[in-house]
């Protein structure tokens, strides 16, 4: 039997979603649930084996082809832009990409340069420019709000899931940027080598999505 397909999961909120996908399409996460601290789990009797990253390095691992496919948010893929192909929207994982600041925050008022703090600094970056609009971008690594709050930058562009964090600190939506939700990424040599096997199992995530839409 050739090497086990690896499949790279986004650690955290996505990787319950995703479990719960691979066990409605009858592969046995048992290894998954009762894993502990290790960080690749087999799929008995499927020839697949789970690895849990964190959302970049997903990317970084099916890019570099260590991983066959991954799972990934795109706001992951917006900031990386990496090279391998994104075959499935999976649905889950919807949140958005919002361009946010303190509560009635004159944002578009005035000529001197704006400053964005952001955990995606190219995606801000892209938005801006598609606008023509010069800015200056701060990176932050967590909890972005604290920004503008402290008065470190005019506005945020960050993911708003629930609206919660935002609320609770005073801030609003001004725009939307972008919607996100899973992606079913494959490393573009794995996609040639092993066509079959990844055909086969895109072909039952994707029937098993449709048969979901189906009855909403
Ligand atoms: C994300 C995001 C917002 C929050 C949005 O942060 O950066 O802060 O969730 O969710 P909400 O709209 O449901 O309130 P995360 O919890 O990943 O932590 P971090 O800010 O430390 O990265």
């Amino acid at each position: 039997m050739s090497n086990p397909l690896r499949i790279a999961l986004t650690k955290g909120r996505l990787e319950k979603d995703t479990v719960a996908l691979l066990e409605t399409l009858g592969y046995d996460c048992t290894a998954v649930h009762e894993k502990g601290r290790r960080l690749i789990l087999p799929i008995p009797d499927a020839n697949l084996e789970v690895v849990l990253a964190k959302a970049a390095d997903v990317i970084t691992y099916v890019e570099h082809g260590v991983c066959d496919m991954g799972v990934v948010g795109k706001d992951t893929l917006m900031e990386m832009n990496g090279k391998l192909f994104e075959l499935v929207n999976l649905g889950f994982g919807k949140c958005r990409f919002a361009l946010a600041t303190k509560k009635d925050y004159p944002f578009y008022d005035g000529f001197g340069v704006k400053t964005i703090a952001s955990k995606y600094p190219n995606v801000t970056r892209a938005f801006f420019e598609a606008k023509g609009m010069d800015v200056d971008i701060v990176k932050i690594e967590g909890s972005v709000e604290l920004a503008p709050l402290l008065g470190l930058a005019d506005g945020i562009v960050d993911i708003v899931e629930t609206g919660t964090t935002l609320r609770e600190n005073g801030l609003e939506v001004v725009e939307e940027v972008a919607q996100i939700s899973a992606r079913l990424i494959v490393n573009t040599v794995s996609l040639k080598l092993r066509r079959e096997e990844i055909e086969q199992f895109v072909k039952k995530v994707e029937e098993k999505l449709n048969d979901t839409e189906d009855r909403l």
